[in-house]
């Protein structure tokens, strides 16, 4: 199948090249020159493991390109995926200004049956606008349909997500646009879920906010273990061996971040308040995410005293591992805080590299933490769990660790000497 895909950032991307690896012919349109012509030489625009090799392998194949044509990429594809983004708009809702602006382009150049697809992340509704959009624009009527296929892909391991899915998400509304979409998806062995396009979009939004919630309720069940001394951990891990639970999100710490959970979250809020219908649960596990750095941070002041002008080391920046995306991250706001109390703090990630105010950042962990106070782990990247804490311990100047991510072994550091504090632990 010839399938275009409309917007080349990360779910764009790797959803074209998923199509590519699927047998299809598919072409990357975008407006953007500098992410085109990147692209077309076989690099990324944004960080991913194992994506760019992908790209290269598609290119020289030539099962893969990449234009800014509009006109052209829409009269030629069958089938047209919509992949841009929809950022958070003021009241938390999801600003569709990008697609509505994609939709009235297919409109306008649309020659023959097209089916054309979301993947974007949308408020329930959307198909349907989309469709109004399109039909607004259209010069003469030719016959479309507009179908939801919510994606599902996790930053750092969008690869493994997109090839081999729990489930796909195929929300249409004829019987056409269903086989269409499943032979599009013909070489995975996954479930294909075929539904209307509001419940793909509501899917969407649900999965993501209860993931969501399952980690805000981790969190929250973790301050209380503080002050039981209970340790999170082997709760987390007594409740998620019961399959209804499930042990994946349930990881205590300084809470969700990214581009998705936060915004989505808020967007699900909004959508409920429209119909006048309650999700306070919702509004409830965003306090706890947006309380949660504070309250590690509450519990660094506690065991560490003054701060002020004391060399503090904070290890991870990026939301969460193997992605260089900032994005809500939570060691922001704890270096924040840590500024504001008046400490010298020091950073370091493993790929992502932003210049802070008042704030260095090193290249290597030893650097780090030479002479530190304290060292404050924000992102669980492997390379804090095989750093080598016994040389590390000789370079502090106090033992002293803070784990907000829990994905240290308190016992083996405790016994190294230090004075290790976890979340919940
Ligand atoms: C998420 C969804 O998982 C994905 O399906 C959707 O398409 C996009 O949003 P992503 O934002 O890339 O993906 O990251 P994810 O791995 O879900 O982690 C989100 C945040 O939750 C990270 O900050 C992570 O550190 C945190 N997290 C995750 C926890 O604090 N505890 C956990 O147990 C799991």
């Amino acid at each position: 199948m010839k399938v275009l895909i409309i917007g080349t950032g990360y779910v764009g991307t790797t959803t074209a090249l998923l199509f590519c690896e699927m047998g299809h012919d598919v072409t990357g349109l975008d407006l953007d020159e500098s992410k085109l012509s990147m692209l077309k030489s076989g690099k990324l625009p944004f960080y991913e493991p194992g994506i760019e090799d992908l790209l290269k392998k598609h290119l020289n194949n030539g099962t893969i390109t990449f234009t800014n044509n509009v006109q052209t990429a829409v009269k030629e594809n069958d089938v047209i995926y919509i992949c841009v983004g929809t950022p958070e708009s003021k009241d938390g809702s999801a600003d569709l200004s990008y697609v509505k602006s994609v939709a009235e382009s297919i409109g306008r150049y649309i020659n023959r049956y097209k089916l054309i697809v979301t993947k974007s992340t949308v408020p329930v509704g959307t198909a349907k606008q989309v469709t109004q959009w399109i039909l607004a624009s259209q010069i003469k009527s030719i016959p479309f349909e507009v179908a939801s296929n919510p994606e599902f892909l996790r930053e750092g391991s969008a690869l493994q997500d997109a090839l081999h899915p729990d489930r796909v998400i195929l929300g249409t509304s004829s019987h056409k646009a269903t086989l269409l979409l499943k032979e599009l998806y013909k070489n995975l062995t996954c479930p294909l879920i075929e539904t209307s396009p509001s419940a793909a979009e509501m899917i969407k939004y649900a999965a993501n906010s209860f993931l969501a919630l399952k980690i805000s309720y981790i969190n929250e069940l973790g301050r209380l273990c503080d002050k039981l001394g209970i340790d999170i951990n082997e709760v987390s891990k007594g409740m998620g061996l019961d399959h209804r639970i499930g042990n994946s999100f349930l990881e205590a710490g300084i809470g969700y971040g990214g581009s998705c959970f936060p915004k989505d979250v808020n967007a699900l809020i909004q959508i409920a308040n429209t119909y006048q219908s309650d999700l306070s649960i919702l509004n409830t596990a965003t306090q706890v995410n947006q309380t949660q750095p504070l309250y590690f941070f509450e519990k660094i002041k506690e065991n560490t005293g003054d701060l002020n002008h004391k060399k503090v080391a904070v290890l991870g920046l990026s939301f969460k591992p193997h992605t260089d995306d900032v994005r809500e991250t939570r060691s922001l706001f704890i270096i924040d805080y840590l500024k504001k109390a008046g400490a010298q703090v020091h950073t370091h990630d493993p790929i992502v590299n932003i210049s802070l105010e008042s704030t260095v950042q090193n290249a290597t962990i030893e650097e780090t933490v030479r002479d530190a106070e304290a060292v404050i782990i924000c992102t669980d990247w492997p390379q804090y769990k095989e750093a080598d804490w016994n040389d590390l311990k000789d370079m502090m100047k106090q033992a002293v660790i803070f784990d907000g991510r829990n994905m240290l072994d308190r016992d083996k550091m405790r016994s190294m000497g230090y004075k290790y504090y976890g979340v919940g632990r």
